[in-house]
């Protein structure tokens, strides 16, 4: 675990500054949301392998197809890094992501600093936008996230947009991709709408009994997601990090 003292935390709250002064000048939160979802997303809690420890800056998990774009938000991290460099590319890039949430007016997520970079790439085991609900939790259990997380999770496609060179699809989810908010559980319940992309994946959520629950509840009541959301993220954002509160254990 990295070393958090007081010098380290004062480094963390200079690089929210400067993340949130970043992405709202470039516009960036969507790009820098996915980037905290795939570094951390490989995790395996059977084999305690990948998750949120800096993994996707080497080149050969970055090249894999699944990460198609992610590039643009490392580049814009690396100008906080050099600004910051104390800080591990682990916990900028989840402190990028829950910043990402804040300033387009989604919840605000707890944010535990002390995450360790991996001196190595990780194997590379995120959701395929094709999969369906089987496939979805094969990918999220093993992360050992709920049904509960993989909705409130898929929430973050509030923002941004899918690009055909980079994934195959094209256009955004909801109306106002910069704006956090639960349009995209309201617009899934909508079925097919003019101009707004559903994945599979996306449709997956509300052809599955057990999920469809969650897409009720969340387009029902806004400050619900937020709360539920919140919590989900954070799970997230600390897949494979444990805090040790004390040295003798
Ligand atoms: C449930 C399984 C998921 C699948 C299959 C999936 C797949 C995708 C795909 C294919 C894109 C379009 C990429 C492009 O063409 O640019 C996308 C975009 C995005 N995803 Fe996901 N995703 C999933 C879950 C998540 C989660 C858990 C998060 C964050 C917590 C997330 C955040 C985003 C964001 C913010 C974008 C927009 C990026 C942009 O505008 O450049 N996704 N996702």
């Amino acid at each position: 675990m990295a070393a958090v003292n007081n010098e380290y935390l004062k480094e963390i709250e200079g690089a929210r500054c400067d993340l949130s002064d970043l992405i709202n000048r470039k516009n960036c939160a969507p790009i820098m949301l996915r980037l905290a979802f795939h570094d951390a997303g490989n995790f395996d809690a059977k084999t305690k392998t990948g998750g949120a420890n800096g993994s996707i800056r080497f080149p050969v998990e970055l090249a894999n197809p699944a990460n198609n774009g992610i590039k643009v938000a490392l580049d814009f991290c690396d100008e906080v890094k050099n600004k910051h460099p104390t800080v591990t590319f682990a916990d900028l890039y989840q402190l990028a992501g829950v910043v990402a949430v804040e300033v387009t007016g989604g919840p605000n997520i707890d944010f535990v600093p002390g995450r360790t970079d991996s001196t190595i790439p990780d194997a590379v085991r995120l959701p395929n936008p094709n999969g369906g609900s089987e496939h979805l939790r094969e990918n999220f259990y093993r992360m050992g996230l709920s049904d509960k997380d993989i909705v409130a999770l898929s929430g973050s496609h509030t923002l941004g947009r899918a690009h055909k060179e980079r994934s195959g699809f094209e256009g955004p989810f909801t109306k106002e991709p910069l704006k956090f908010d639960n349009s995209y559980f309201r617009e899934l319940l909508k079925g097919e709408t003019e101009g707004l992309l559903k994945l599979p994946s996306d449709k997956a959520l509300v052809e599955d009994h057990e999920f469809k629950k969650y897409v009720q509840r969340y387009a029902k009541c806004e400050e619900t997601f937020f709360k539920e959301y919140a919590e989900s993220h954070k799970k997230m954002s600390e897949l494979g990090f444990t805090t040790k509160k004390c040295c003798c254990h």
